[in-house]
């Protein structure tokens, strides 16, 4: 019951300025997020590295109200690829991009969202990795594919997600699958209706395997988002009865969860990366966190009533 409460209040920007304001918010939020700086996301990143984990980087920010703020969204992500480049970590780490940071939800802005994301990705691939389109809700998902589809004919390293809650998802993995193209494949953060979305839990969790086997069994390079253990178990059994190499395929988890089980499946030979989120716009992922899990809300209130 509360997930709902906790994802309308994600959008709520009254709500938003008391949470940011909380004198303690930013020690809990520390739990998810690696820092406000760029630095911050650099030092976390080459320790993840270090480890033996890959990372995608989200400069955090989404739902900009106007032009000015998406060209600061680019230029940030701009400079995030040059830090990147600088600390030889290019190849260890990716950036995660939302379209709604470049202005995807202003007027005409299909169009403006795919020019400042264009220099970013040109970027990026020149500095020796690569951009993933994160996906938000599904009023979005058509325009932020189109954008995603145009992308890959010149960078077809370029990565898309798809949510296993919305029904359409089948129906885009296999044409995501035949691209060839690196999907992330994940449940989906955001509050959606029932005439698009599936409800409840286990339904989100069938249509996750089916999309799993279609992505396994497809041309593309499947990126398993997911800190759900049966739904990694699952993976690597289909993707040992489909004869995908563990180099063909990847594990990706949250900055901050299950960090033990990261870890682990390094350890055990598999390729895993991290979304590691900095800056100060967290608000809006952080509320999506606690949606996520009650023990979340949890842990936040207990830090609130010990204060
Ligand atoms: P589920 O929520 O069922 O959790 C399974 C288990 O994982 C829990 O029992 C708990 O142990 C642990 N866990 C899960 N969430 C936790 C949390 N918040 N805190 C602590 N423990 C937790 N969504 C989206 O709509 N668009 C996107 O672009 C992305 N991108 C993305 C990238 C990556 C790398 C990941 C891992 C996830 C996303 N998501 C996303 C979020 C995704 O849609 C989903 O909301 C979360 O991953 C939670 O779902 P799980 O699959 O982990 O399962």
């Amino acid at each position: 019951m509360l997930g709902p409460v906790l994802l309308a209040a994600a959008r709520s920007d009254g709500i938003r300025r008391a949470v940011s304001a909380a004198p303690v918010t930013r020690s809990v939020v520390a739990r998810f997020v690696a820092g406000e700086q760029l630095p911050d996301a650099v030092a976390a990143s080459a320790g993840l590295a270090a480890r033996g984990l890959g990372v995608t980087l989200d400069h955090l920010g989404e739902d900009v109200t106007d032009k000015a703020q998406a060209e600061r969204s680019r230029d940030a992500c701009l400079a995030l690829v040059e830090a990147l480049e600088r600390a030889g970590l290019a190849g260890d780490a990716e950036l995660s991009v939302k379209l709604s940071a470049f202005g995807q939800a202003l007027p005409g802005g299909h169009d403006l969202a795919h020019r400042n994301v264009l220099p970013v990705v040109e970027a990026a691939t020149a500095a020796g990795t690569t951009v993933t389109l994160d996906m938000e809700d599904h009023t979005t998902t058509d325009s932020t594919l189109a954008i995603h589809r145009d992308l890959l004919t010149r960078f077809p390293a370029t990565g898309a997600v798809v949510q296993s809650y919305l029904f359409r998802t089948e129906e885009d993995c296999h044409a995501l699958a035949a691209a060839g193209a690196r999907v992330r494949l994940v449940k989906g953060a955001y509050r959606e209706p029932a005439a698009v979305a599936y409800q409840d839990r286990r339904d989100v969790d069938r249509s996750y395997v089916r999309c799993l086997r279609i992505l396994l069994a497809g041309e593309g390079y499947p990126m398993v988002g997911t800190h759900d253990p049966r739904l990694i178990a699952v993976t690597q059994a289909l993707a040992a009865r489909l004869g995908r190499a563990r180099d063909a395929y990847e594990f990706q988890m949250l900055y901050g969860i299950r960090e033990e089980e990261q870890r682990r499946l390094a350890a055990d030979g598999h390729r895993m990366r991290v979304y590691v989120p900095y800056g100060t716009d967290w608000y809006g992922y952080f509320m999506r966190r606690l949606a996520e899990r009650p023990a979340n809300l949890a842990f936040f209130a207990r830090s609130l009533a010990t204060r």
